[in-house]
């Protein structure tokens, strides 16, 4: 006789160990909401600790390991407290999710002042090197870094140069990233998403079309799906639009 089909799946992911940098609101929580539904176990940072204590009670749950740890990114000291923690409570990172990120207030070149300039390459750019080479000792062959980057990352917008520039310079750093990790079987996703519902938008066009934007949970189901694939295939770079394409 056939046995019934059964509605549940184990998830490829269950026990694996995702950090995910921007957890505490927008596309960073969406990420870490749907790596928990999958079982991962989580790594959350943000440099809001309140945010974060917030995140950490709402995907609480007996069957995951959460780690809720603040971390200002731009700051190499804080990095370091960071990893320390991480490498207290777990003995590896199977998943690394370089999502926070900020962006600035629309200004062109000649009126953008410099600390914002470096405000914006800090946390977007130095960053993400910064996280990412502290994760890389604890990852080995079979695992993922998906780097957060826009479309912003090969078309330019004006008024907005700073954050063009940062997401250009990581998407340099993503390509080469990936051929440096290619012959460990490191895979690197390039993210680039177009215009997302969040709150970065409310830094530089606080009136923008939200109902034109796609949800960051849409970007999340993305994102997990590419994880999800065998280790020894890729997306190399997830690039996902509003259908009505560009705002
Ligand atoms: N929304 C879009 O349309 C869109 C499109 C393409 C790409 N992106 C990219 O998606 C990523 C997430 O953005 P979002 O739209 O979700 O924006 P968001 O809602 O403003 O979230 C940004 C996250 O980054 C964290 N963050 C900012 N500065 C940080 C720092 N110095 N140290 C640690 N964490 C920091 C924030 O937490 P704290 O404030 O607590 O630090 C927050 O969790 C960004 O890299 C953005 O460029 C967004």
């Amino acid at each position: 006789m056939p046995r019934p089909t059964s509605t549940r799946r184990t998830s490829q992911l269950l026990n694996h160990i995702a950090l995910v940098t921007g957890a505490s609101r927008g596309i960073g929580l969406a990420i870490a909401r749907a790596l928990s539904a999958e079982r991962c176990n989580l790594i959350l940072t943000a440099s809001n600790a309140t945010a974060l204590r917030k995140v950490s009670r709402e995907l609480a749950s007996a069957k995951i390991k959460i780690l809720a740890h603040p971390c200002d990114l731009r700051d190499p000291h804080s990095v370091d407290d960071l990893f320390r923690a991480i490498r207290r409570e777990f003995k590896r990172l199977d998943i690394l999710v370089n999502n926070a990120g900020i962006a600035h207030a629309n200004l062109t070149v000649d009126k953008l002042p410099l600390p914002l300039w470096q405000d914006v390459i800090d946390t977007n750019l130095t960053g993400t090197f910064l996280i990412t080479q502290a994760a890389l000792p604890l990852m080995k062959r079979g695992s993922t870094i998906v780097n957060n980057l826009s479309i912003a990352a090969h078309r330019v917008f004006t008024g907005s140069a700073a954050y063009i520039a940062s997401k250009h310079g990581a998407l340099g750093l993503t390509n080469t990233l990936r051929e440096e990790l290619r012959p460990k079987g490191i895979r690197v996703i390039a993210l680039m998403p177009g215009a997302t519902d969040t709150k970065i938008w409310n830094t530089f066009w606080p009136q923008a079309p939200r109902k034109k934007m796609m949800s960051p949970a849409t970007i999340a189901a993305a994102v997990v799906s590419a994880i999800r694939l065998p280790p020894n295939a890729t997306v190399e770079t997830l690039e996902i639009l509003p259908t009505v394409g560009l705002l």
